[in-house]
């Protein structure tokens, strides 16, 4: 049951791809919270179509939009506007994909071609997704956009390959964006820092089994499952952290703050 946490509010939330998805929680939550909202993925995304049953559980509807494509962004944020009848006070970037770790390139040995696509799909996006709103005046004074991301963008996790780049790039887009728009609308822009999750994006980390079980071992409150990070968005999104802005939240159960537990000791004692 929701709160009405986002009664009247107007949002994007992008990246929805299957139920796993931690966008498509996000939606879940957004709706359940009053919220009316435009769901958006890639064209290629949507010939899965499993989007078409959220957005009829959500009552939304499905705007198709490449996020490494300008003058799809801009029709999707004109096109948000005319869907829902004004200026969009939440934005969700939930948009990750390595054409090099997909396809088991390491970090030493990376297509300098697929290097590119990552930071493009992965980082840049969220700058075009913000500089096409700005270019079609779609946010409303004080709206939100949060970013999710992953601590490989402060540490190394080797199979993470060149999505660690892509993540310290995109914390940093998200930190000067929120500069800028800070000043000009008063809106807030943040990374959300989510724990090893099993999504689509996730599983395709190589040895995804190994990160997830060693971050579950060294928080105090094991990972941080997919809803929950949801929920964090959605008070993101509310007008109960109205003044949260340029910051990298860590939501991971206490991994980031930890340095060893006794799980993980345990498996180097010898006696
Ligand atoms: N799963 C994890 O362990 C984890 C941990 C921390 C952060 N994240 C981040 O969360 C976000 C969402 O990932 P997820 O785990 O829900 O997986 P997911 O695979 O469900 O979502 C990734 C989405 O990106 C979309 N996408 C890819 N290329 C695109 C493009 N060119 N234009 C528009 N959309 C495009 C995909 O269609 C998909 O919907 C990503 O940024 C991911 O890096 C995931």
């Amino acid at each position: 049951m929701g709160h009405g946490l986002l009664k009247g509010k107007r949002g994007i939330i992008s990246g929805a791809l299957n139920e796993q998805s931690i966008a498509w929680k996000v939606a879940e939550l957004a709706h359940a919270e009053g919220a009316r909202f435009v769901l958006t993925n890639a064209p290629v995304a949507m010939r899965m179509g499993e989007i078409d049953k959220l957005a009829q559980a959500t009552q939304a509807v499905i705007l198709p939009a490449d996020a490494t494509k300008d003058e799809d962004l801009q029709q999707l944020f004109t096109g948000a506007q005319e869907q829902l009848g004004g200026r969009i006070d939440f934005v969700l970037h939930s948009i990750g994909m390595s054409p090099n770790v997909r396809k088991g390139k390491t970090y030493d040995d990376v297509n300098y071609e697929w290097y590119k696509q990552t930071l493009d799909i992965s980082a840049m996006s969220l700058h075009r997704m913000l500089a096409a709103a700005v270019k079609t005046d779609a946010l409303s004074d004080w709206a939100s956009v949060v970013a999710l991301t992953y601590i490989a963008a402060q540490r190394v996790f080797p199979g993470y390959g060149d999505m660690a780049d892509a993540k310290a790039l995109l914390e940093s887009i998200a930190r000067s964006w929120g500069y800028h728009l800070g000043i000009s609308k008063k809106v807030r822009v943040n990374t959300v820092s989510q724990s090893p999750t099993m999504t689509t994006a996730g599983s395709g980390i190589k040895g995804f089994g190994g990160f997830y079980g060693f971050a579950e071992e060294m928080s105090p409150l094991g990972n941080a499952p997919a809803v929950d990070c949801a929920n964090y968005c959605i008070t993101l999104f509310s007008d109960l952290t109205k003044y949260v802005t340029m910051q990298n939240l860590f939501h991971d159960g206490g991994f980031s703050s930890s340095g060893v537990t006794p799980q993980v000791m345990e498996k180097f004692m010898k006696e």
